[in-house]
């Protein structure tokens, strides 16, 4: 099979398409043939040394992705059929090697992809969609009538976090630059602020919940907004305490997240999806073969909702 691996060069990690023998299946695992890949920031982090890179290594090989749609070639899970068509994240956080033809995975990361919904559509509503899910039902407990600011709303994690939040009966505050103002308000946000400006500082006060997506400044301008007792979400912390530090040091709850593949909530994911909840906005749609291009879009910080690459 095809498959892009990530090789050290010279101190310099590179993606490296490469023929594979087709992967071998463990007991409770499925082999799925690729047809969409979504492409997130932690491909990028992890090709360049950090990320999950520290974690994976010394594997080899090491292939990149995690997040796909495919159609099961064989199983060795009551779960799934032959012929089954499923979607999910793989293996987050650990080794989920989607950037290939074909791909083993535990049956229980995945669930059947919606029949009304494509591949693309299906592969982008995983990795980005978790997170936005369980950052804001299973970590900030969101409820209807609550204010929630939500920053990089256009974008792959934001665009889901603005329809579930609206879902879930919050009101909604996203920021992006002032281009995708009417993308977000069409993901059903009650305001639309423009981070270039002050509109943040002069606009809204009091929210319940900032989920970020952005990180440095944006924490500082964001804890002031913020209610006592109120939460600030960082979700590209990583196992950096230095945002949740400064939280709690100002007399609001830091938090800190990691998004994690589960059954149970991708079942919740896919229905949104089969229901229209959930619509995944796809910006750019690349070749397998041009993988380098989709990174590309992603390292530019400015992708309005998801990349996906087509196999
Ligand atoms: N902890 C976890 O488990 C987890 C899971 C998923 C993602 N993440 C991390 O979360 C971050 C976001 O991921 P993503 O997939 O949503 O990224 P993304 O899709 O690449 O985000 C791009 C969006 O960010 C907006 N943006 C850029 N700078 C901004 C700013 N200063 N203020 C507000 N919006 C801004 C852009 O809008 P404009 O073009 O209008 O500027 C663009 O639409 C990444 O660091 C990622 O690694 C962590």
């Amino acid at each position: 099979m095809r498959a892009i691996i990530l090789s050290r060069n010279k101190n310099v990690n590179q993606l490296i398409y490469t023929e594979l023998l087709l992967p071998q299946l463990k007991e409770g695992e499925i082999l799925v043939q690729t047809k969409a890949i979504g492409i997130n920031p932690i491909d990028l982090k992890t090709k360049n040394g950090k990320g999950i890179y520290p974690m994976l290594q010394e594997e080899n090989p090491l292939i990149l992705g995690w997040e796909l749609s495919g159609v099961v070639t064989r199983s060795r899970s009551e779960k799934f059929d032959e012929g089954d068509e499923v979607f999910g994240l793989i293996n987050f956080p650990g080794h989920g090697k989607t950037y290939a033809e074909y791909v083993a995975c535990p049956a229980s990361d995945l669930v059947k992809k919606p029949s009304n919904r494509s591949h693309f559509e299906a592969a982008a509503t995983s990795l980005a969609a978790l997170t936005a899910y369980q950052s804001l039902v299973h970590l900030g407990e969101l409820k209807s009538g609550e204010k929630i600011l939500i920053h990089a709303a256009s974008g792959g994690v934001g665009h889901f976090a603005v329809q579930i939040a609206k879902h879930l009966g919050a009101y909604v505050v996203g920021t992006s630059s002032e281009k995708n103002r009417e993308f977000v308000l069409s993901l059903g946000a009650d305001k639309h602020l423009d981070y270039k400006t002050d509109a943040l500082e002069k606009e809204h006060k009091d929210y319940d919940i900032v989920l970020d997506m952005v990180g440095g400044d944006t924490i500082d301008r964001s804890i002031p907004l913020i209610k006592k007792e109120g939460v600030l979400i960082s979700i590209p912390s990583g196992k950096n305490d230095a945002v949740t530090d400064k939280a709690n040091k100002n007399g609001i709850k830091g938090l800190k997240f990691t998004v994690q593949s589960d059954e149970n909530d991708m079942k919740v994911i896919a229905d949104y999806l089969q229901q229209g909840i959930l619509k995944p906005h796809i910006s750019k749609i690349v070749e397998f073969d041009a993988m380098e291009e989709a990174h590309a879009q992603i390292a530019s910080g400015h992708t309005v909702g998801k990349v996906i690459v087509r196999l």
